[in-house]
C-alpha cells in the first residue's frame, strides 16, 4: 500500500489490486484537477519504484504491470466519465460519457478525462480494444455550448480551442463507438474519430453547428465528407438536419444498427473478437486502413504493401500461419 498526501487530501493505492481510495478519515477528491494531479503523482512514484526495482532485479517484470494497471484503474476518481474493463478475457475497456443532465455535452473537463483514460488504456498491454459509449438518450449532444459561449477569436487561437479533442484519433488501439440517442456536433465528430461505429436503432447523427452561427471544428466538414460523400455532408452541415441510424448505416457512417439494449453487448463482443488477434498486427492494420484517408491510392498501396511485408518479420505471423496449417487456434504474443 502506498499512501500519498496532497492538497489536504490523503489517498492510498493498493499494490495488490491497484485500487485508489481515500485514506480512512479523509474525504473524496475535491475536484478533477486534484484528481488528475494525484493520478499523475502516483504514476510518477510507481515509475520511480519500478526503475529502482529494475536496477536491482533486472529480470523481474511485475512492477511494470503495476504501472499499467495503475494508469487504467483510476476509475473511481472520474467526474465526467466512467471506465470499466470487461469481456471474458478482461481485455476490452469501456469508457462511458457520464454527464446525463447535459446530454453528455463535451466540456473541457470531460475531454481531458477522456484523453487521460485513452492514454492509459493505450499503454495497458492487457487491453485489446476500447468501446466508447454514452447514455440511452445521448452519446453526446456536442461541445458544451454554455462553456464555449464566452469564447472570442483571440482566446480560441491563443488557447488552441478544441486541440485537446484529438487524442481519440491518435489512439493506436481500435476504438468502437457505441452510439445510442443523439450524436450531434462534436458528438458526431467524436464518434467519427473512432474506428467503427455501432448505432442503436434510435440514434441520431447531425452537425447542427450552423444553427448556432458557427461551423464544425473537429472533423464535421472533413471526416464526414470523406465517409458519406460531398452531397450528403454538405446537406447535413448546411441545414443542421439530423439523420437517423438507418440512414447513417445506408450512407456508411455506421457499420451496424442494433436494438439499443443490445448495443453495448454487441460492441464489447466486437472488441473481444478483435482481441482474439495479435494486438500488434491489429495496430498495423488500423494504421494501414487510416492511411487510406490521408493519402493517394498509389501511396496508400505502397504503404499497405510495406506493412504486409513487415508482418512476416513478426513472431505472431509465423504463429498464425503455423496454427492454420496445424489446424489449431493461434497463440499470439504481440511480438
Ligand atoms: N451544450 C450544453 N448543454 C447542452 C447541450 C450542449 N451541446 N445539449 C444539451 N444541453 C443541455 C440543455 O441545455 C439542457 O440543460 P438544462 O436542463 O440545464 O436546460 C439539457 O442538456 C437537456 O437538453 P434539452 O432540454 O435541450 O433536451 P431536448 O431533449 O429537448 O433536446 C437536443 C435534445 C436536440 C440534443 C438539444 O439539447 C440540442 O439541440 N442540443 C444542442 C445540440 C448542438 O447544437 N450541438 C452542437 C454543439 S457545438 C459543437 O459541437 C462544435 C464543435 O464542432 C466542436
Amino acid at each position: 500500500m502506498i499512501r500519498i498526501s496532497f492538497d489536504n487530501s490523503c489517498f492510498e493505492i493498493s499494490l495488490v489490486n491497484h485500487h485508489l481510495l481515500p485514506a480512512p478519515g479523509f474525504q473524496r477528491f475535491a475536484d478533477t484537477k486534484v484528481k488528475l494531479k494525484l493520478v499523475q503523482s502516483m504514476a510518477n512514484i510507481a515509475r520511480l519504484l519500478t526503475k529502482r526495482a529494475q536496477d536491482q532485479f533486472p529480470n523481474v517484470v511485475y512492477p511494470l504491470q503495476v504501472i499499467t494497471r495503475l494508469n487504467s484503474s483510476s476509475n473511481k476518481s472520474w467526474e465526467f466519465i466512467k471506465t470499466e474493463v470487461t469481456g471474458e478475457k478482461k481485455n476490452v475497456a469501456v469508457i462511458t460519457l457520464n454527464r446525463p443532465k447535459a446530454l453528455n455535452a463535451l466540456c473541457n473537463g470531460l475531454m481531458k478525462e477522456l484523453s487521460t483514460a485513452l492514454k492509459a488504456y493505450g499503454k495497458d498491454a492487457n487491453i485489446s480494444a476500447i468501446v466508447l459509449t454514452g447514455s440511452e438518450k445521448a452519446f453526446a449532444a456536442g461541445a458544451d455550448i454554455k462553456e464555449m459561449a464566452p469564447n472570442t477569436y483571440s482566446q480560441c487561437i491563443q488557447g488552441n480551442f478544441l486541440n485537446d479533442w484529438t487524442e481519440v484519433a491518435r489512439t493506436q488501439k481500435p476504438i468502437i463507438a457505441a452510439v445510442n440517442g443523439y450524436a450531434l456536433g462534436g458528438g458526431c465528430e467524436l464518434a467519427m474519430m473512432c474506428d467503427i461505429i455501432y448505432a442503436g436503432d434510435k440514434a441520431k447523427f447531425g452537425q447542427p453547428e450552423i444553427a448556432l452561427g458557427t461551423i464544425p471544428g473537429v472533423g464535421g466538414t472533413q471526416r464526414l465528407t470523406r465517409v458519406v460523400g460531398r452531397s450528403k455532408a454538405m446537406e447535413m452541415c448546411l441545414t443542421g438536419n439530423m439523420i437517423n441510424a438507418q440512414e447513417a448505416e445506408k450512407v456508411g457512417l455506421v457499420s451496424k444498427v442494433i436494438p439499443p439494449d443490445q448495443l453495448l453487448v454487441e460492441a464489447v463482443k466486437l472488441g473481444e473478437k478483435i482481441g482474439t488477434h495479435s494486438n500488434l498486427i491489429v495496430q498495423l492494420c488500423k494504421e494501414a486502413v487510416n492511411t487510406a484517408f490521408e493519402t493517394t491510392l498509389e501511396e496508400g498501396l505502397k504503404y499497405e504493401r510495406r506493412f504486409n511485408h513487415a508482418t512476416f518479420s513478426t513472431i505472431d505471423c509465423k504463429e498464425g500461419v503455423k496454427a492454420f496449417i496445424e489446424k489449431r487456434p493461434a497463440k499470439f504474443i504481440n511480438e
